[in-house]
């Protein structure tokens, strides 16, 4: 085969690579803190199994299910998430302003085939999730990290790389509990970002507000999304019923005040798969009708907050002096900085001797800078679990500490 000169660019996850290593190992004992999956005993089993009997025992409805549907997504299911849009986040949309997709990662696809010519730059926070830039990447853009500090996106950075890059078409931001950091940015950090890229020479500049962790909140109060303060129509928001409901159902959907940009990314969807999974609309949607899924919600943060908060204090005792993390306030991970001589990717291979895996930082680096860093994941395991990787995290840390004479 002769592939297409964008196969250059493409390349495959890193997270991927690590879970293949891990399986090739085959070992039930090694911990996994490198995983990015919800926990699953969290799904709401027997409710979507109620839900799906619904359909299933509803000829009509299982019909409507079997079927193709509308590209754009089921009507009443769109009428639902634009009414939970519009209480929760105090969106102001209908669903004119939606399109129902294959999980976010098939928003930013989309996005990116609607706007993003060959060489034009994206701009992505640094860190990013690593996975966004892959769907990104087929287009051949111009990628470029921005810098980041403990409150999100700098914005001096973000002035510097627009200058630095008048192409500059998207900034693909994920302002709630960041993969891979789990860091949120503060109300005046999301307001001063608004305030610079709503300025007359900025505002043809799409801005990416990927948001599927926003509802995983387990500690201080909601702060508004980018879409809910955007003033200009900006902001493209995509969130996820991944990380609240169930990842494998893949539903998902972009929101924009531009109802022209919603149609158009339908037109691209429509050439792309027709249509997202009939039958798991039609299924999500008898279970947003039948269940009360904020409740739901809540019950997944507490459960999350204490594996965090039992992460953070065993890290917090068993790490070396020198090596620091973040302390998200929701999602799914958090990030760990140790000493800038180590390589984590190097090092990658001694915790999985130990048994225990991470996500080195380099990978979601698009200039492959953070080499002294890495993510890990506190929903997949229960407490026992994480206290005892860290354990083991924390010996590989001091072996390498004394490997390097520290
Ligand atoms: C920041 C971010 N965006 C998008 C996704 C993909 O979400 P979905 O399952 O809705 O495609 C993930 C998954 O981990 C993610 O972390």
């Amino acid at each position: 085969m002769i592939y297409a000169d964008r196969m250059m660019t493409v390349r495959g996850s890193v997270i991927r690579d690590v879970a293949t290593e891990i399986a090739s190992r085959n070992n039930p004992n090694l911990i996994k803190l490198s995983g990015g999956l919800p926990d699953e005993n969290l799904f709401p089993m027997k409710e979507l199994q109620e839900a799906a009997e619904t359909v299933f025992n509803n000829p009509e409805l299982y019909m409507e299910s079997l079927q193709y549907g509308l590209t754009r997504g089921d009507t009443e299911l769109l009428d639902l998430l634009a009414e939970r849009l519009n209480r929760l986040e105090n969106m102001k949309i209908t669903p004119n302003n939606m399109l129902i997709v294959t999980g976010c990662q098939q928003g930013i696809s989309l996005c990116a085939t609607a706007l993003v010519n060959i060489g034009d730059t994206i701009l992505i926070e640094k860190p990013s999730y690593l996975d966004g830039l892959n769907a990104m990447l087929p287009y051949e853009p111009n990628i470029v990290g921005v810098d980041t500090d403990e409150h999100g996106i700098r914005i001096d950075a973000l002035k510097a790389a627009i200058e630095a890059n008048p192409n500059t078409k998207i900034v693909y931001v994920i302002p709630n509990f960041q993969n891979p950091t789990g860091k949120a940015w503060p109300l005046e950090k999301r307001e001063e970002f608004l305030e610079f890229m709503s300025r007359p020479q900025y505002k043809h500049i799409a801005i990416l507000e990927d948001n599927p962790y926003g509802e995983v909140r387990f500690r201080g109060e909601h702060v508004p999304c980018l879409k809910s303060l955007d003033k200009t129509g900006q902001v493209v928001y995509l969130g996820s019923f991944s990380k609240i409901l169930a990842p494998g159902l893949r539903i998902a959907y972009v929101v924009s005040d531009d109802t022209h940009f919603i149609d158009r990314l339908e037109e691209i969807k429509e050439g792309a798969d027709l249509q997202s999974n009939q039958f798991t609309q039609v299924h999500v949607r008898e279970y947003l009708k039948a269940n009360d899924i904020d409740a739901h919600v809540q019950k997944i943060c507490m459960n999350y907050k204490k594996r965090c908060d039992a992460l953070v204090e065993i890290m917090g005792k068993e790490f070396p002096t020198g090596v620091t993390f973040t302390v998200p306030d929701g999602g799914m991970f958090l990030y760990v900085t140790c000493p800038e001589n180590f390589d984590t990717g190097k090092m990658l291979k001694d915790a999985l001797d130990a048994e225990v895996s991470y996500i080195p930082g380099a990978s979601f680096n698009a200039d492959g800078s953070g080499k002294n860093t890495m993510r890990l994941n506190f929903t997949a395991n229960d407490i026992p679990k994480l206290q005892e990787g860290v354990r083991r995290l924390a010996g590989v840390f001091k072996a390498e500490m004394a490997k390097q004479g520290m």
